[in-house]
């Protein structure tokens, strides 16, 4: 199913929701009010509401969610429901770190395939994936895998975008610090640390 009008800060917030109801679901907690989870999550329980509502609700006025429900549910809306298959291009500092992390498992996405230009990583074992040359990409559309990662420097990313979204790559998780140009069926989300951390110094008042 998909969800018109949903507010990108809503689905931002979602996986959120679901880490803590999984949470919930493994301390064996049934049920929960939206006033709890916003306690929990540092929300307001009518934020909690109102990005559910977008999805119908699912909650019971008077008692709240029942947990289960909630994960099934969000999961579904995130189209988690399924494991979700992503590929990391650059497996340099920070692509290693990111394909030892072991959080994304908990929420059913796997780094299946994992690529580099330079020769001296490409056919060695990393995490247990074995780095493929880059020049394999366009394998991803067979492998079903539609999620890339560019962990690349920034003068290669928009060249790695371009080359992923011929593979068939509809959604990217982009770490190179500059703007990506994609066509609008392709959603890129870029992450950059040091942006954040640039923004810390200004709520440090100076002495
Ligand atoms: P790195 O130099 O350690 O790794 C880059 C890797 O990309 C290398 O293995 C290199 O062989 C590979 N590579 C280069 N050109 C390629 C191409 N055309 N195709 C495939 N692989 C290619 O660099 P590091 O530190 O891992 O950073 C990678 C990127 O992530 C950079 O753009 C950096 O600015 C960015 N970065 C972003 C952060 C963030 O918060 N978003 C934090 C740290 C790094």
């Amino acid at each position: 199913m998909r969800y018109y009008r949903v507010p990108d800060e809503t689905i931002k917030r979602l996986p959120i929701y679901l880490r803590r109801a999984i949470r919930l679901s493994e301390g064996q907690v049934k049920c929960v009010s939206s006033k709890e989870l916003a306690s929990l999550l540092g929300v307001t329980p009518w934020q909690i509401r109102k990005d559910l509502s977008y999805f119908g609700g699912f909650g019971t006025r008077g008692v709240g969610y029942n947990v289960e429900n909630l994960v099934s549910h969000i999961r579904e809306i995130l189209r988690l429901d399924v494991v979700r298959k992503a590929a990391l291009v650059g497996v340099g500092n920070l692509g290693s770190a990111i394909l030892a992390f072991p959080g994304f498992r908990s929420y059913w996405l796997e780094i299946a395939a994992a690529f580099d230009i330079d020769k001296r990583k490409v056919g060695k074992k990393r995490n247990g994936l074995v780095v493929e040359d880059v020049a394999l990409l366009g394998t991803l559309k067979e492998r079903r895998i539609d999620m890339g990662i560019i962990a690349v420097p920034d003068d290669a990313a928009q060249n790695i975008a371009d080359d992923l979204i011929k593979a068939g790559v509809k959604a990217i998780l982009n770490f190179a610090p500059r703007y990506i140009e994609v066509p609008k069926r392709v959603k890129v989300i870029t992450i950059d640390i040091a942006l954040y951390l640039a923004c810390l110094p200004y709520y440090v008042p100076s002495k």
